[in-house]
């Protein structure tokens, strides 16, 4: 049986219309109330709640059980290996907020809170819009993370930018947004709401902290002209708390060097940065034999982590987190629960096997409250267009990256590895002469 949420399988399809369901409110009230004593017993809050579904078919959170609610969303996110600190998300309840102006200045707002570069900090943090509901239309933000880049695609075929994006960029640029045509323009933020339709929004420089690479002994890898942002904030995953459903509630955490190093500058279908790395450390990238590809890719990430600390941005790496994560689970079995874990997302896509993580099992399982990715919202992040005809809900063909989420990876075999193989004529976004 395949587990919502966990490899191929989607999200239970959501029904924004329905009535929220009791029980799932009623559990989630009592979780609360036995969290938090201070909060005094669950029995009076469990009868408000009971009787405000029964007259308007959903029910409106505290603000103690919205900051609750969303903490315990990121504790059971399977395919999130940062989990050890979900208790420090700091949480911005604009459930007020709803023009497309007001909702777009709290984003802005967001980006600065959540990566402060004048005191260096990175902070975990959401910031909850309005939730969906009987009779309730509601926002939602099309992009996938709010700082993305663009992608265009070149006469022969190659790619500028970030592959992964080229058909929202086109469908950026149909809308009138103009982009630098480089190899790494932060994307337009497209908020939609009820009453101002589709809005289009250029982010603010300084919103936007972004990390130069450079290398601590490849001198020319500074050259390179590669960077990336410090802040990874999803953007169109849906808040669950309790039965009730927030489309619109972006949040952030810090990198872990290997998302960047390990995928976004290496998969063959996104900046594919190997084969020219290889090439200009002298590698002979004519034989598998010499492992050209992951000496590359261990020099990569040595330019993340190195490039993230001079600029003092938070980053994790991979054996340092994986620790963290097994401490997680220490913690979390001493308290009695269980942790959720996708260990085809757990696993760093670097040095898998030497790191602790990579030897053992987890419990698949779809607990709440949980961020989960509608099929819809996640076509609209990569497609930048409303498809007005939607199949029933359907795995997507090859899990992408994602969320709270560091790398997604076709279910395989830990012995087997994935051998990269460019399907579409790739160019690297920055030129192959010095
Ligand atoms: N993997 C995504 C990316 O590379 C980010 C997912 C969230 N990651 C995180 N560390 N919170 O942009």
């Amino acid at each position: 049986m395949p587990v919502p949420g966990y490899r191929d399988a989607p999200a239970l399809p959501w029904q924004p219309e329905a009535t929220v369901d009791s029980a799932e409110a009623a559990e989630f009230i009592r979780r609360v109330h036995t969290d938090q004593p201070g909060l005094g017993p669950a029995e009076p809050r469990l009868a408000e709640v009971a009787a405000e579904i029964a007259a308007t078919g959903t029910y409106t959170h505290t603000p103690a059980e919205l900051t609750h609610g969303a903490r315990l969303a990121w504790r059971n996110a399977s395919r999130c290996i940062g989990r050890l600190y979900w208790k420090s998300l700091v949480v911005r309840d604009r459930r007020h907020v709803t023009g497309a102006d007001e909702i777009f200045s709290e984003v802005v707002d967001h980006l600065r809170t959540a990566g402060d570069r004048d005191r260096k900090v990175i902070r975990p943090v959401i910031t909850i819009f309005a939730p969906a509901g009987p009779r309730k239309p509601y926002a939602r933000i099309w992009n996938e993370q709010l700082v993305r880049y663009a992608g265009y695609r070149r006469p022969d075929g190659s790619v500028l930018g970030d592959p992964r994006y080229v058909d929202f960029t086109t469908a950026m640029a149909e809308r009138g947004w103009q982009g630098k045509r480089e190899a790494f323009d932060v994307l337009p933020v497209v908020v939609q709401t009820p009453g101002d339709g589709v809005r289009v929004f250029d982010l603010p420089d300084d919103a936007v902290w972004e990390v130069p690479l450079a290398h601590p002994d490849l001198p020319w890898f500074g050259d390179l002209n590669l960077r990336w942002h410090a802040v990874p904030a999803i953007s169109n995953m849906r808040l669950s708390i309790g039965g009730v459903n927030y489309p619109l509630a972006p949040f952030n955490g810090w990198y872990l060097g290997t998302e960047i190093g390990g995928r976004n500058l290496a998969d063959a279908d996104r900046y594919n940065l190997l084969p020219l790395i290889a090439k200009l450390m002298g590698l002979d990238t004519g034989t598998e034999r010499s492992l050209w590809r992951d000496r590359a890719l261990i020099e990569l990430n040595r330019a993340v982590l190195w490039s993230f600390d001079r600029a003092g941005a938070r980053i994790s790496d991979h054996h340092t987190e994986s620790r963290h994560f097994i401490t997680h689970c220490a913690k979390e079995e001493k308290a009695g629960r269980v942790v959720p874990a996708d260990w085809t997302w757990i696993v760093p896509p670097v040095s898998g096997g030497i790191t602790p993580v990579f030897h053992r099992y987890y419990a698949e399982i779809d607990q709440r409250p949980n961020f989960y990715l509608d099929e819809d919202a996640r076509d609209l992040a990569t497609s930048g267009r409303p498809q007005l005809h939607r199949p029933s809900p359907r795995p997507s063909p090859r899990p992408h990256q994602h969320a709270l989420h560091q790398h997604p990876q076709p279910a395989r075999c830990p012995a087997r590895g994935r051998v990269p193989t460019p399907r579409l004529p790739l160019r690297p976004a920055v030129p192959q002469s010095r």
